[in-house]
């Protein structure tokens, strides 16, 4: 039975009678060897053929048949070939050679026809079916929380601004430009987090999620940071410190555990070429248990461990990616939580301890990477939430709302984010958060 393929030539070569042709149409690493009996071949083939180069976008009907080469199973003996799109081999970017991440990240519009980026793909859409998979057989809804807001979730002040003023000429008032003037007739932003929208629901129907880009307008020029990225963040009510840790937990072995089966191939390609021993890490994990440790048992570890960090610990400092290194490579060897750590350098909504100088949060760390989820339980107290939007010197206005919640019905409540492309580098082991993303935004880079 004849069948017909379509797809992107990957590369073309000739023997003596025969002429093979690797297709790809994306679905997976293997290519389709096509292979072209030129003797009997229909007339007008031939120069078909040579149109067909790297790159070109053909249609092939042929019969498959078992492969006698070692290569392959089965291959498709073509006759009928036509080039459906060109593309001259003098100009193609695309060739044969291993190109280099930084070249690729400049022909963003090509590089998904690269073996890695379609795994990186493939990855990234198997992992955002796992995580929807995972809430939904919970009960959780997902929730579409804004992208623009005029409220900072973080309290970080580090916001892109919306806004359609005229830049150069803004309306002014008392005390500076006049917002009252702009599309929404008050100063908004892309959102940093969806968490406290979430919040919002969790109080009304118990478990939720939200999975959708966040904006940051952090001056971070690293491998592990973008402007614009994904994050998952479920959000749980009359849950607490306890409840959010163990989610958290069995979220990731449960993604991970859903990746190894849906996406070996591709795992097997990251092990080969860019991590090796990725999938017996990611293997691993699935079958460890997190270890956990609060923020000033951790900052004992590293001051006991004799190692001169670049940044010296001490207590009420943040934690370095050295440090989160140390503790999830050298002392624990697998994934930690890290809890309870001083107000000073956590946001204004986790909830105080006893002591008032920690709060319950909590930041799963992994090998390698460092953080990778950030959450807490949550203030669930109105007056004492109040004294810490106040403490920070942030507006209580902004935030009435989310007040308000601590005045109705207010209950326990916890929940975390997980940095999508953080968890995408995680498992494939690629270096840089720009080659996870199809278009990636980071500081002094938006190129497509
Ligand atoms: O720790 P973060 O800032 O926590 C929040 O935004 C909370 N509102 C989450 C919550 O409790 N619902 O960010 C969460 C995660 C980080 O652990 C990290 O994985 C990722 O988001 N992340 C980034 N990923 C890429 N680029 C950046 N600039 C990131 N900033 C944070
Ligand atoms: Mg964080």
């Amino acid at each position: 039975m004849p069948i017909t393929v379509r797809g992107w030539v990957r590369t073309k070569r000739e023997s003596k009678s025969l002429s093979f042709i690797e297709v790809s149409d994306g679905s997976t690493l293997r290519n389709l060897q096509v292979v072209i009996d030129l003797a009997s071949a229909p007339p007008g083939l031939a120069a078909e053929l040579t149109r067909a180069t790297t790159g070109s976008a053909v249609e092939v009907s042929g019969e498959l048949a078992e492969s006698p080469g070692k290569n392959q199973p089965i291959e498709l003996r073509a006759s009928a070939l036509a080039v459906v799109g060109e593309a001259p081999p003098e100009s193609y970017p695309l060739q044969k050679k291993r190109h280099s991440y930084e070249f690729l990240r400049e022909i963003a519009h090509l590089r998904p026809r690269t073996n890695t980026f379609g795994a990186v793909t493939r990855v990234r859409n198997a992992l955002a079916f796992a995580i929807h998979t995972f809430f939904q057989e919970r009960g959780f809804l997902w929730i579409h929380t804004p992208i623009i807001t005029g409220s900072d979730a973080e309290g970080a002040g580090e916001m892109f601004q919306v806004t359609t003023l005229p830049l150069d000429n803004p309306p002014l008032a008392e005390g500076g430009i006049d917002y009252a003037q702009d599309f929404f007739g008050k100063r908004t932003s892309l959102t940093v987090s969806g968490q406290l929208e979430a919040e919002i629901y969790a109080l009304a129907l118990r478990d939720v999620y939200t999975f959708g880009p966040t904006f940051r307008a952090e001056n971070s020029n690293t491998t592990r940071h973008l402007a614009e990225f994904w994050m998952v963040e479920p959000e749980m009510a009359f849950c607490d410190i306890e409840g959010n840790m163990e989610t958290a937990e069995q979220f990731i072995k449960f993604i991970l555990s859903r990746l190894l089966e849906s996406c070996p191939e591709e795992m097997e390609f990251f092990d080969k070429w860019i991590q090796p021993g990725i999938t017996a890490t990611v293997r691993a994990v699935v079958e460890s248990s997190f270890h956990r440790i609060t923020y000033t048992e951790a900052v004992e570890r590293l001051t006991r461990s004799g190692v001169a960090f670049e940044y010296p610990v001490h207590w009420g400092v943040d934690l370095q990616s050295e440090h989160e290194k140390y503790l999830t490579e050298k002392l624990f060897g697998g994934p930690v939580i890290v809890t309870d750590y001083p107000k000073e350098i956590k946001a204004f909504y986790m909830k105080m301890n006893e002591d008032d100088r920690t709060v319950r949060g909590m930041d799963v760390l992994v090998p390698r990477l460092g953080e990778i989820i950030g959450g807490s339980e949550r203030e669930a107290d109105h007056e004492r939430l109040k004294g810490r939007i106040a403490e920070l010197g942030l507006r209580e206005s902004d935030y009435w709302w989310y007040l308000d919640l601590r005045r109705y019905g207010s209950a326990p409540h916890a929940g975390f984010g997980l940095g999508f492309e953080r968890l995408i580098q995680y498992v494939t082991g690629m270096q840089n958060i720009r080659d996870v993303i199809p278009f990636p935004r980071a500081v002094g880079s938006a190129d497509f």
